[in-house]
Formats: C-alpha cells, structure tokens, sequence
C-alpha cells in the first residue's frame, strides 16, 4: 500500500510486472552486473482516480547527462508540435510581447517554433545531453528540474508566462503538487497551460499497456486531473483528443473563472463518466486483458523461433522495455532491435539485453519478420518500408490485438 499522490488515500496495486529496468537504461555488458531493478506495479486511487505507480525510481536514476529520448527524431512529432503551437497561437491570442515557457522541452522540438518568432521563451529540461542540442539551436533553456522553487525564480526574472507548454512531462513528475502550485504562480490571470500526455481510457481500450513504465508515474484521465487542478483554483478549459503516442489528451488550463468551459470538455467528461474508472472490475478486466496479449505474444515468437524465421525488433522504445521484461523476450526470439537513435546503437536493451544496431542493419539484410515495437510511429513507418512488405517481409504488432500483417 502507497498513499495516493494526489489525495493520500491508501492505494493496493491492481497488477504487477515484476522487477524492471530503468525503460531508458540503454547499457553495454560491462555494467549488467550494476543494473538497477524495481517492481513495476500499478494501482488506481478509489478517491480521485488517479492511476499511478506504486514505486517509482528515483528521478536522477532516469533524467540525467545520457537520456536517450530525443524527441526530434520522429518526423511525425515535429509535424505534431509545429501545429500545436499554430493552433494554440490561432485559438488564444496572445498580448504583444509574450513570455512563453516549456517544461520538460528536451532537444527543443516544440520551442523551435516559438524561438523561430523570436518570442521571448524559455525552455526547462533536467537531461543535460538533450538541453544542449536545444542550447545550440538558439532556444533559450535552462537545465532544472521544474518545480513551485523554479517556477518562483523564473518569474522573478522573466515576469509571468503568457503560454507554459508541457507535452509528455505532467505524466512523469512525482510530485505533481510542487508542479501545480508552480504553475499557478508562473500563469499570467489570463495565461494558459497546455499540456498533453497518454490518455488512461485509450491504454484500457487498446490494452497498450506498454506506456506503463518508470517514467509514467501517472495515467491521467480528465477526471483525476480536474481533481488536482480544482486545489489549486485552476480549471481544465478545454480538451482534444491526439492520436499520437497511441492515444494522448491535450488539456488546456487555466486560472479558475478566466475563460469559459468548452463543449468538448463537456463532452469528454460524459465519456468519461461511462468508463468507470474508480471500479475496481475495470482494472481487473485490464489485468487480464493484459495477461492475454502477453500470452498470445509469446505463443507466437516461440512458434517463429521453432520454425528457425528471422525476427528482428523496429524501434527500441522505452515502452518497449515493458514488453521484453514482461513477457520474457529474448534475443533468441529476436536478433536485434533496429533503431535511428545514435545514442541507443551498438548497446543492449534494458533487462533482456537484446542488441540495438542501426536501421541499416534492418534494411541491408532484411528478415522474415519485424516486431514494431515503435508502434505508435506506425503511419509514419508504414509509409518508409514498402521495400520491406514488398520483400515478403511482415509486421507484428501487439496494440490494440496481436496481428499480422
Ligand atoms: N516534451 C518532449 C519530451 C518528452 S520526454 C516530447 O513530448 O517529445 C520527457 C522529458 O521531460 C525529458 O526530456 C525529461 O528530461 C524531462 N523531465 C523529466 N522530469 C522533469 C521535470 N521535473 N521538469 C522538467 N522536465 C522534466
Ligand atoms: P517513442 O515511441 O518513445 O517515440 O520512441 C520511438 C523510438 O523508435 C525512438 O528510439 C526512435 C525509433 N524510431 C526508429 O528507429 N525509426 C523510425 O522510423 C521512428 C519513427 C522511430
Ligand atoms: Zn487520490
């Protein structure tokens, strides 16, 4: 038993994964012996609703100078955030010299678009080697973990931001308390934050259970998140449904009266209340359906491995890391993992220690079957590998079913 995060009421994990890696541990032999291991389990908060990790490691064990997410690399993400900050831009007018702020905004994918307006911005991003690339970019970004204490001091010396930008970070940030009451400090009255991360209802519909992994200490639906906003007289003004990352939710927030609820929130929080997602019955079916595609999964590889195909993985994800060390994956079932991140080649994957190699190690001697465990990049990947389908080649994918193609 935890207490809640958000409300301190006792929470029971609904499921364990067993002992993992850190999901970005990338590593080479020399260290396997020093590799660190927690239990990764979940529960639900029958309180506020607020799905979250029952342990988390320590931050510094995952965000530090080698992280190995650099969000850049997808093309499709770039596209994603370039038209994020058009559409908040068009949407919410801002005043004549405005301060806009990021947290968490690694090699700058989202801040290129404001700094390319020469607007006054500032970017926070605890992992030192994806700072930098931002550095050099030009995008002004400072190398903290952000919290209420750095909130204070950037509005000390900058004055209060018009717009903060947050993509794929609230989710990460066990002390969500600091996190909020910073932002309440930080947001002009009439300032907005917008944020997005992976949406809890799309990982129980589609049973993509891999966004479940160290960094993601919480799975927000609009229900629990209203819940902590609401403590800090901030309100969710409007939500819209993203199908990147497999499913995510973009939340605008702002001070409480400032603006008008949308009808899409309304909307969505009908949705929602048909989820039943303080039922303890809805995260037991999960547990189960979970269990199901694990053991579907692997019937499938070990059925490939006796029939001698060649298996590779595409994409070394850190969601990935969940599935290997879940299911059991090893590098008899798969050969190696090809991934265009420099970072993660030539080294193996956390806790089941598969190799990592370049993409031309996929696309020079193509095998029987990949693996997409990059899954939620798949239009974008679809649209690169004709080559590979037209050699024969075919797709394993394990999200929303195990399929085939
Ligand atoms: N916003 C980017 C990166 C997401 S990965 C995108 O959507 O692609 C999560 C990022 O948050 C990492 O770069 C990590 O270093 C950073 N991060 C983790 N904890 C943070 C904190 N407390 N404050 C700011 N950034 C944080
Ligand atoms: P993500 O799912 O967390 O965004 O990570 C995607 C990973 O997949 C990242 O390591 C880069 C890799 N990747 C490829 O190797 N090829 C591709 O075409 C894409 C889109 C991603
Ligand atoms: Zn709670």
């Amino acid at each position: 038993m935890i207490s809640c995060r958000i409300c301190e009421t006792y929470i029971a994990p609904f499921m364990s994964f067993g002992k993992m890696p850190i999901a970005n541990g990338f590593l080479t032999p020399d260290t396997y012996d020093s590799e660190y291991f927690f239990e990764l389990a979940v529960g639900y908060c029958s309180n506020c609703q607020m799905v979250q990790l029952i342990e988390q490691p320590d931050r510094t064990k995952m965000f530090h100078d080698q992280y190995a997410y650099y969000s850049s690399i997808s093309k499709r993400m770039r596209e994603h955030f370039q038209k994020m900050v058009a559409d908040i831009f068009a949407r919410y007018p801002v005043s004549d010299n405005p301060f806009i702020v990021e947290i968490g905004s690694n090699d700058g994918i989202l801040l290129q678009n404001i700094a390319q307006k020469n607007m006054h911005h500032l970017g926070v991003e605890p992992s030192k080697n994806v700072a930098q690339v931002a550095q050099d970019k030009g995008i002004q970004t400072i190398n903290e973990f952000f919290d209420r204490h750095v909130a204070q001091n950037i509005a000390s010396k900058h004055g209060q931001a018009d717009i903060i930008f947050a993509a794929n970070v609230m989710c990460h940030i066990p002390d969500i308390h600091s996190v909020v009451s910073g932002i309440k400090y930080l947001l002009k009255p009439k300032g907005i934050f917008v944020f997005e991360d992976p949406y809890l209802p799309d990982i129980i519909d589609k049973i993509s259970y891999d966004q479940i992994y160290d960094e993601h200490v919480f799975y927000f639906s609009l229900t629990s998140l209203s819940h902590i906003f609401n403590l800090y007289d901030l309100e969710i003004i409007h939500v819209i449904p993203q199908d990147v990352h497999g499913g995510s939710m973009r939340y605008v927030v702002a001070q409480k009266n400032a603006y008008r609820l949308s009808e899409a929130l309304v909307h969505q929080k009908q949705i929602e209340d048909q989820k039943k997602l303080n039922h303890a019955s809805t995260f037991e079916q999960l547990r189960q359906n979970i269990n199901g595609s694990k053991l579907q999964l692997m019937a499938l590889l070990n059925d490939l491995q006796k029939q001698t195909k060649r298996v590779i993985g595409y994409g070394a994800t850190s969601k990935s890391t969940t599935v290997i060390n879940y299911c059991g994956i090893n590098s008899h079932h798969i050969e190696f993992i090809s991934d265009t991140t420099p970072i993660k080649q030539g080294k193996f994957t956390p806790g089941g220690h598969i190799p990592v190699r370049p993409y031309q190690a996929f696309s020079n001697n193509y095998p029987d079957y990949a693996l997409l465990f990059a899954w939620n990049h798949k239009a974008e990947i679809m649209a690169n590998e004709d080559a590979f389908s037209n050699s024969g080649g075919k797709w394993i994918v394990y999200v929303p079913s195990i399929q085939i193609f």
